[in-house]
């Protein structure tokens, strides 16, 4: 079964402290999606890699490819979303197109759940701050699902700058640019709020942001295609360190490439795709040269929901690597480009 009228907003579960708080170290963690398209698969096979977590329920608008997900993946398939917030699972995965994120994610918070949303979290700043205001006024744990920093090449490369460093970064370089997209995908959407930019240009001020800081000033040139979203955006920004960004996104050019951190003491190469990173050469100024090679299992999505679920045993209401701020600084970035372009969504 399935509802097709259960809004977000409807949402009547009301918060509970069972399981939410139970920070038992080796308890397992029971997941609810909700939204069983392509990102969604990827996370449930990555659960499966997961140690003490499962797949316990999910709830699509559509029954079929809900029950057939079922079918593939394990868990329950709820009729409305309501039913699903109150099925007894610990946290919530949301994996629907960014345009709903903030309902979904504010009526998981208050139904008492922990929220692990994909990115972009939020379309706007100001949407962000109400999720985050929920989060905080619920004591639960919420994270934008920005995969990069917690696969094993990143942690590695953190490590090794550490203890042979090449200096404060300032500079960071990537872009990616994706033609071709049929045009009724959602990342041509207008109405769902698609867009290079919160598409794809979200990693790349995850990349600046992460290794810059907040930005202080974001310049933008680009265009916009004929569904009204951008198809092409060129950001160069300055940050609160005094590093500078030099960011691309587009779905209408051919361009995918390596991201490149740059200081005094040497440079970086992340090798393509470094949104799924998994190789990395560090070329220091005196001559040396580092190759960083870290494969990754579970399709990668694994590495971000562990984490996770570590935080929730540990009673975390942020997490260190994905903290809030980081989400408002990208969201921020993206919201300066959108306004340089003119581009605003439905009700913005
Ligand atoms: N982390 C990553 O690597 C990564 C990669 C790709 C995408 N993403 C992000 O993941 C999200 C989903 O992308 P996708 O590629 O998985 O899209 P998708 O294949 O189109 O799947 C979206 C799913 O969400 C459902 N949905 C959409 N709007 C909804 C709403 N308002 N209420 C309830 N269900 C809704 C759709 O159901 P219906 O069938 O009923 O429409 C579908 O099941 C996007 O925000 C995207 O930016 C992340």
């Amino acid at each position: 079964m399935t509802d097709t009228t259960a809004a977000p907003h409807a949402a009547t579960a009301q918060p509970t402290d069972r399981a939410a708080q139970d920070t038992t170290p080796s308890r397992e963690i029971r997941w609810g999606i909700v939204g069983t398209g392509r990102i969604a698969r990827r996370f449930a096979q990555g659960l499966a890699f997961v140690p003490r977590a499962r797949l316990a329920a999910l709830w699509s608008r559509r029954v079929g490819p809900a029950q057939a997900f079922a079918d593939e993946f394990g868990g329950t398939v709820y009729d409305s979303f309501d039913t699903l917030l109150a099925s007894g699972i610990d946290a919530l995965y949301i994996a629907t197109l960014q345009d709903s994120h903030a309902d979904y994610a504010i009526a998981a918070l208050q139904a008492g759940l922990h929220v692990l949303c994909e990115k972009p979290a939020c379309i706007n700043r100001a949407q962000l701050e109400r999720v985050l205001e929920t989060a905080r006024a619920s004591q639960r744990l919420f994270m934008e699902a920005m995969k990069p920093p917690f696969y094993p090449l990143y942690g590695r490369l953190r490590e090794h700058l550490a203890a042979d460093p090449i200096g404060d970064i300032g500079l960071v370089r990537a872009g990616c640019s994706v033609p071709g997209v049929p045009a009724d995908h959602p990342s041509l959407s207008f109405e769902h709020a698609g867009g290079a930019l919160l598409d794809i240009g979200i990693y790349e001020m995850f990349l600046a942001v992460d290794w810059l800081g907040a930005p202080r000033d974001v310049q933008t040139f680009g265009r916009l295609g004929a569904t009204g979203v951008d198809t092409f955006a060129s950001l160069n920004s300055q940050h609160e360190r005094g590093g500078i960004a030099q960011l691309f996104c587009g779905l209408d050019l051919h361009g995918k490439g390596d991201a490149l951190l740059m200081a005094k003491g040497g440079h970086v190469t992340l090798h393509e795709p470094w949104w799924n990173p998994s190789r990395a050469t560090i070329r220091y100024a005196d001559g040396r040269v580092v190759e960083l090679d870290e494969p990754f299992e579970g399709g990668g999505l694994n590495y971000e929901t562990a984490h996770f679920c570590a935080l929730i045993r540990a009673g975390a209401l942020e997490s260190p690597l994905m903290p809030h701020d980081m989400s408002r600084q990208m969201i921020a970035m993206a919201d300066a480009a959108r306004t340089a372009l003119g581009l605003k969504f439905a009700g913005e």
